[in-house]
């Protein structure tokens, strides 16, 4: 029975197939791959299992997905301004080195427009400018404390799914991701600026160091708007780009000149130091619809006291000159500027040069002829002259200003006297 057994388990391991093994022959140790090898060579199966491989190479090469490009180009169409490109920049590697971010945003949650901090966007030139901004398709931040800002400058645009409103300090840092930053928050006038002459410098620069940090880390263009008093009292007139100014450091009015002047010079470090893309606006005075109505400057003092009926103050002899630029041409300056390749400074004002007697009279023509003048001493600082050079922004960003004076005033006069006796009525009504 035994060997029985053991004669068919030989039976059994004997390959059939081998006619050798049925000779004497010793049987030839078997590779354990012999047969998987032999099965693939019999019949052509080894050509099916290539042709099989390259098929799925070529799927595989075909369906990468487009996230894997280098370079990552976001273009963006600007109504009536010419398409540019943004480059989505990251990192801190100093001028020139650009870092592309992951892979591409998928269809649908990409807007179209650009994505926009506006800070002091509650104040008077920040509301227009938030404005133009909306109306042009883009996604607005406003970023305020509402110092001199107020809600009402725009309310209008709550309920906006493109438009958000953050309560903020610019002093302390804030991570927003957005492509552009127009810097505006200061305190513009003499009586909100040397109101807390501290708040004021550190506003202009440890706010300013704050915004661009945050354009550094997000890649975004800053905008500064600086402002005329950086040439101080001028000794040249009228005042070009090039013009260093004559500016006292230790003057109550320092807070805010020589805060500008260092916010200018910090955005140029960045710029130069760090490789984020900046412009520099210097504003010359601008009036309009939503300045604050007791702010101390000259065009809002005269329109809010004829429209009191009280005296018109003017200061010193009324012989100092100012130029007078209408809301909306500093917003179409400030917009072609941030758009442009031109970092600045350029001087944004309107060059038509007026003394203060002569806008008093062209406040009586507008609201009231027989409103009186009363002369008062002038302030410390005040400067004498000053008038824009605004060839450079002529030439280089094809920007003029168009609103003269005469059809600018009454715009504002109307905004004005709709606050003035609406505030009066509310008063009444409050205090009945
Ligand atoms: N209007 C002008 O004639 C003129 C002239 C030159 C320069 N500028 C500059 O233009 C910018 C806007 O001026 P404006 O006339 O609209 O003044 P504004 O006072 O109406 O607006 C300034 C805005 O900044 C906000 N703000 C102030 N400090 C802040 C802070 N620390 N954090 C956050 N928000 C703050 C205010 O609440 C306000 O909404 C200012 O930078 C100003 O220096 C204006």
């Amino acid at each position: 029975m035994a060997s029985e057994l053991i004669h068919r388990y030989h039976d059994e391991i004997r390959p059939e197939s081998n006619p050798v093994s049925d000779s004497d022959k010793p049987l030839k140790p078997q590779l354990p791959i012999a047969k998987p090898i032999r099965y693939l060579l019999n019949e052509q199966r080894l050509l099916f299992l290539v042709i099989g491989i390259v098929i799925a190479a070529l799927i595989f090469t075909a369906a990468k997905p487009a996230s894997y490009n280098h370079r990552q180009t976001d273009a963006f169409q600007i109504s009536g301004l010419k398409s540019y490109q943004i480059e989505n920049r990251v990192g801190h590697g100093g001028v020139g080195s650009v870092v592309r971010t992951g892979g591409k945003v998928p269809l649908g949650l990409k807007s179209k427009g650009l994505r926009i901090v506006v800070t002091g966007g509650a104040g008077f030139v920040g509301s227009h400018l938030v404005d133009r901004l909306i109306a042009r398709g883009d996604s607005v931040i406003v970023v305020d404390n509402f110092f001199t800002g107020r809600k009402e400058n725009v309310m209008h645009h709550f309920g906006n799914p493109r438009f958000e409103m953050i309560r903020h300090d610019v002093v302390e840092p804030i991570l927003l991701e957005v492509d552009q930053i127009y810097h505006l928050a200061c305190p513009a006038s003499p009586v909100h600026y040397k109101f807390n002459p501290v708040k004021t410098i550190k506003t202009n620069v440890v706010g300013t160091l704050n915004m661009l940090g945050l354009a550094k880390r997000v890649g975004a263009r800053f905008l500064l708007t600086s402002t005329s008093e950086v040439y101080g009292d001028p000794l040249q007139h009228p005042q070009v780009e090039t013009y260093w100014g004559n500016v006292n450091p230790i003057g109550v009015r320092s807070c805010y000149d020589e805060g500008k002047r260092t916010a200018e010079t910090l955005t140029m470090d960045y710029h130069r130091g760090a490789g984020v893309e900046v412009r520099i606006a210097r504003i010359f005075n601008t009036y309009g619809p939503r300045m604050c109505i007791d702010d101390g400057r000259v065009v809002s003092n005269f329109v809010a006291q004829a429209l009191r009926k009280e005296p018109l103050t003017v200061y010193g002899d009324g012989k100092q000159t100012r130029s007078f630029q209408y809301v909306s041409d500093l917003v179409e300056g400030l917009m072609r500027l941030m758009e442009g390749e031109h970092v600045g400074p350029f001087n944004l004002g309107n060059p038509g040069e007026f003394t203060m007697l002569e806008l008093a009279q062209v406040v009586q023509e507008t609201i009231d002829p027989n409103a009186k003048i009363e002369f008062r001493p002038n302030t410390e600082d005040d400067p004498h002259k000053r008038k824009p050079d605004i060839s450079k922004a002529k030439e280089q960003l094809g920007w003029e200003p168009k609103v003269p004076l005469r059809k600018g005033l009454p715009l504002m006069v109307q905004d004005f006297r709709q606050r003035i006796f609406g505030d009066l009525k509310s008063e009444d009504t409050n205090t009945a």
